[in-house]
């Protein structure tokens, strides 16, 4: 595993302050947030009949999180460079779905998990190292689904369809249109996913199957079956909310949360768009360089200041072979006029400690 210094002795965590910041700030539960209420618009369409869990830790088990929803043991999410990890075993969960197997053992057969997830991940306006996911999980008896696999396996399909359909419906309150797509998750079998047509374009809403039967029988259910999801919510709500940027969500600005009441979708108007500013940055990478640990030390230093981090040109030297990469920083604040002399201190900041970090070599 490259980038987790991982020697039980030597382990060096790979979360960073600004992360650790986030943990427990609970934008689900927080009344009015454009993300609770997408979570109460979500939790009504299920009703009284589905367990809700809402407050669970994020840290999980790399055994909750991967092993028993048989990820591969080489498959890139275990890998530090797309995962936080608190230790070896433990990380920030990068998705709801590292709940499905405890609840299951417990003998919930519905029920959804609201939940904050932490991924490394590049630098855009609908990129943020923390968002939010929720996870879906029904099962049955075989003998309730049908009398051959087949059968059965069609009854899960058309309850899952139908179910997250009508999720959909409820969500957007509108006629949209949909559409199902054939996809692979390590955890089910066959798996979809379902997408909404938005502006011209197709976005993604989330992906589900039918539970592979080793994870139900590891869990102590011979003879279930059952079907799961999971799905993003800033996106969601981005769509729902008209909100153009997914940093917004975490803002404090009163000009953002106040525009926002309880249980009410209304449509973001943007206080203004500040102006951008520009800062390229190119340096020679060693031979070890993870593009995911470049964009952490950004944000580290310009945290949500940073707005989107392009790669805008590589190469080779022809001699040395050495790789050059060259990017491209957009800094912008949603909330007031950046000036240039704090852009410039920011943008050399970011090299200093870029270069200390990382073992590149400025250009
Ligand atoms: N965990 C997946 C993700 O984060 C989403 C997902 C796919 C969840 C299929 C599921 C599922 O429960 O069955 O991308």
């Amino acid at each position: 595993m490259r980038g987790l210094r991982h020697l039980s002795s030597g382990f060096v965590s790979n979360v960073t302050p600004s992360i650790e910041e986030k943990i427990g700030q609970g934008l689900l539960l927080q009344r009015g947030h454009p993300i609770n209420t997408l979570k109460m618009r979500i939790q009504s369409y299920f009703g009284d009949r589905y367990s809700v869990f809402d407050s669970l830790s994020p840290h999980v088990t790399t055994q909750q999180c991967f092993d028993d929803l048989l990820v591969p043991r080489d498959h890139v999410s275990r890998s530090p460079s797309d995962t936080f990890y608190v230790n070896p075993e433990v990380c920030l969960r990068p998705h709801t779905s590292a709940h499905q197997t405890e609840f299951l053992r417990r003998g919930e057969t519905n029920f959804i998990v609201f939940g904050d997830c932490y991924r490394r991940d590049e630098i855009d306006a609908s990129h943020y190292p923390v968002f939010h996911q929720v996870e879906g999980v029904r099962v049955w008896k075989q003998a309730d689904a049908g009398s051959s696999a087949e059968q059965r396996t069609a009854f899960v399909i058309e309850d899952l369809k139908h179910t997250l359909e009508g999720l959909a419906k409820e969500v957007f309150q509108s006629e949209i249109v949909l559409r199902w797509n054939e996809d692979y998750f390590p955890f089910t079998h066959p798996s979809l996913e379902l997408e909404v047509a938005h502006e011209g374009d197709w976005l993604e809403l989330l992906g589900c199957g039918v539970i592979r039967p080793e994870i139900l029988e590891n869990c102590g259910l011979q003879n279930h079956v059952g079907w799961a999801f999971g799905a993003g919510l800033e996106r969601l709500a981005m769509r729902l909310f008209n909100i153009p940027d997914i940093r917004l969500f975490w803002s404090q600005d009163p000009r953002f949360l106040e525009q926002f009441k309880p249980d009410e979708v209304t449509k973001f108007e943007p206080y203004s768009k500040y102006p951008p500013c520009l800062k390229d940055m190119s340096f020679w990478t060693p031979e070890s360089f993870e593009v995911n640990d470049f964009y952490a030390a950004v944000r580290e230093v310009a945290g949500d200041l940073v707005e989107k981090v392009d790669l805008i040109d590589q190469f080779q030297h022809p001699k040395t072979l050495r790789h050059s990469h060259c990017y491209r920083i957009t800094y912008r604040s949603m909330d007031r006029n950046l000036v240039n002399s704090e852009v410039d201190q920011l943008q050399e900041e970011v090299r200093e400690s870029c270069s200390s970090k990382l073992g590149i070599e400025l250009r």
